[in-house]
């Protein structure tokens, strides 16, 4: 009776630590930092929900600047993306090609603090 017991009782520290081990297989991002979690989430809402991806590509001027190139000046001057994005700062990259980005501030004001602050995060990784 007592072997049983015993038995049992190492059966269920067993299957304990398996369900760590699941755990730990269901939710990497656990394991995260706080910037990579940004970075994630930040280049989650770029090729998502903002599509920003769509005028802004890593490298390359198509419709808007380069995403290195805004991340460079933006870098260089110590300015806020988040504002330049909630409409508090004006454009500083391309003035002239103002009127075509101000059309996305109707997604981007509507972001929260956590994903403007994400998408920074993402652009500012750009810079060299
Ligand atoms: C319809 C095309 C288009 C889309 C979509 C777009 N942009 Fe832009 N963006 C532009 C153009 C054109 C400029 C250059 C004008 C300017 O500098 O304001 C620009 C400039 C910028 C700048 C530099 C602002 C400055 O100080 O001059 C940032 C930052 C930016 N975009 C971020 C974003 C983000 C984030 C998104 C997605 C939420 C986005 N853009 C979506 C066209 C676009």
């Amino acid at each position: 009776m007592k072997k049983n017991v015993l038995v049992l009782a190492a059966l269920a520290l067993t299957a304990c630590k398996n369900e760590e081990k699941e755990k730990a297989a269901l939710y990497p991002e656990v394991k995260k930092s706080p910037k990579e979690v940004a970075l994630a989430l930040g280049k989650e809402v770029f090729d998502g929900k903002g599509m920003c991806y769509s005028c802004h590509k890593p490298n390359q001027k198509v419709i808007g600047p380069s995403v290195a190139d805004i991340a460079k000046i933006y870098k260089e001057k110590g300015a806020s993306i988040t504002d330049f994005l909630t409409e508090k700062s004006g454009p500083i990259v391309d003035p002239t090609q103002y009127s075509v980005m101000k059309t996305n501030f109707a997604i981007t004001k509507n972001l929260p603090e956590e994903e403007l602050k994400a998408l920074e995060t993402y652009i500012l990784s750009f810079a060299k």
